[in-house]
Formats: structure tokens, C-alpha cells, sequence
């Protein structure tokens, strides 16, 4: 059995290009495994929990070797089932749009509940940092107005490409392909949707193929 975990960072349901293109290549990747299994995270719909309080102080602790005391216990294990969620996924896809340069603020507080020591990562004083999850294929679905092709849009820079590749290659998920769609807004917005949709449908075989 052939496992996807789809987290989907826009708000904007059926009218989200993000989510769209990225059903196209599920439906791909289904046409090829018809077995495989997907667990869908909608981060608009989740109840991703508050980090701060105990589930702050819980990872605090983690840092100095602290045992969890009182609620941090409880908020830790809230934490843990969303990097298991990740962990337990063979292949991971991410549809997001481009906010204000880089990514929704939700995403960056699921990125902020999963990157955690002891659980998604090490730190060592003698050899640095170490991502805990295994590695395994991962791919972003990255949407934007503007048309990032060459790297900005109108002297605007994508800072979202930069910080997802740091941010998931830190605890593992470094075998990362990203998919940029745009312009998704004026004349132009139907045939770059097209073209991302091709490339994912040429990218979908690969893509399963490669955890096993
Ligand atoms: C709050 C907000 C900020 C945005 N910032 C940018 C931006 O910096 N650059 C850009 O090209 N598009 C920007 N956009 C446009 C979206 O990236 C674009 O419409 C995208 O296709 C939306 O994807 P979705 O339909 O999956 O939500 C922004 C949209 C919103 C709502």
C-alpha cells in the first residue's frame, strides 16, 4: 500500500488554483497506483494547536533535557501526532499559494508544530544538526500571481521556493521537487495551470516510484 499525506494550505476550497492542480496529480498518481492511500490536511480546517504556553515550554524542555511537567505532557503529545501524520506518509505533497513573497501564515505555524527536537530533529554540540525524518519524496505545488519563472515578478523575489526548501530539508524531507504555477491571475493564468498540470502528470510515475 502506497501512502500520500496532501497538506493543503489554501483557504480557498473548490476556487483555490493550488488545490486544483493539485487534485490533477493525485488523480495522476491514482491513475498509475490505483491502491494508493491519501490523507488529506486541509491546515484552514485542522485544529492546529496554539504554540505557546505548554506546548512552547514543552519544547523548551526538550532543548535542556527537562522532563514534561503538568500540561506540557498533554500539549506535547498534540505536537507528536502531527509529525507522525508526516512520518507515517511514504510520499508528501504540499499546495500552497504565495502570500506576500512567501507562504500563508498557517503553514508556517503547521512548519512551527512539526519541527521539533527529539521528534523531526537533533541537535548535537559536536556535530550540528540532524533531521530525524526519513527521507522520502516530497513535492510543493506553489501558486502565485506573478510569474516567478526567472526567479522574480516585477522585481518582486520569491521567498517562499528559498524557505521551504531550508525549512523541510531540515527535518528530512530534503528529496523536494517544486512546482511553481503562474501567473494564476490574467490572461495568462489558464495555460500556466496547464502547463504545471503537464509537468505534474509527467512527474507522477517518478514520484511514486522513488520511496521504494
Ligand atoms: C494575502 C495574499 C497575498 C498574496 N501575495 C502574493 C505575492 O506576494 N506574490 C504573488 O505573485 N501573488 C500573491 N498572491 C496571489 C496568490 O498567490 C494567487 O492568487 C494564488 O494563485 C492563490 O492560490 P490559491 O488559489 O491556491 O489560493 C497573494 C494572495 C493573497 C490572498
Amino acid at each position: 500500500m502506497t501512502s500520500l499525506l496532501h497538506v493543503e494550505a489554501s483557504p480557498r476550497g473548490d476556487a483555490s488554483r493550488s488545490t486544483h492542480v493539485a487534485r490533477g496529480f493525485i488523480a495522476a498518481l491514482r491513475a498509475g497506483v490505483p491502491s494508493l492511500t491519501v490523507d488529506h490536511l486541509d491546515l484552514w480546517q485542522a485544529d492546529l494547536p496554539s504554540f505557546d504556553g505548554a506546548a512552547l515550554a514543552a519544547k523548551y524542555a526538550r532543548l535542556s533535557g527537562r522532563p514534561h511537567e503538568g500540561r506540557e505532557a498533554a500539549a506535547w503529545a498534540e505536537i507528536e501526532r502531527l509529525v507522525t501524520r508526516v512520518d507515517r506518509a511514504e510520499h508528501i505533497l504540499l499546495s500552497t499559494p504565495m502570500w506576500n513573497l512567501s507562504i500563508p501564515y498557517r503553514l508556517k505555524h503547521w512548519i512551527d508544530l512539526i519541527t521539533q527536537p527529539g521528534l523531526s530533529f537533533a541537535f548535537d554540540p559536536a556535530t550540528g544538526y540532524r533531521p530525524l525524518l526519513r527521507p522520502r519524496p516530497a513535492l510543493v505545488i506553489l501558486t502565485s500571481a506573478g510569474d516567478y519563472a526567472t526567479g522574480e515578478s516585477c522585481g518582486r523575489p520569491d521567498l517562499a521556493t528559498p524557505y521551504l526548501r531550508a525549512a523541510l530539508g531540515f527535518v528530512g524531507l530534503s528529496d523536494l521537487a517544486i512546482v511553481p504555477v503562474g501567473p494564476t491571475i490574467g490572461p495568462g493564468a489558464d495555460a500556466a495551470v496547464e502547463r504545471a498540470a503537464t509537468r505534474l502528470r509527467a512527474l507522477a510515475p517518478g514520484f511514486l516510484r522513488a520511496a521504494s
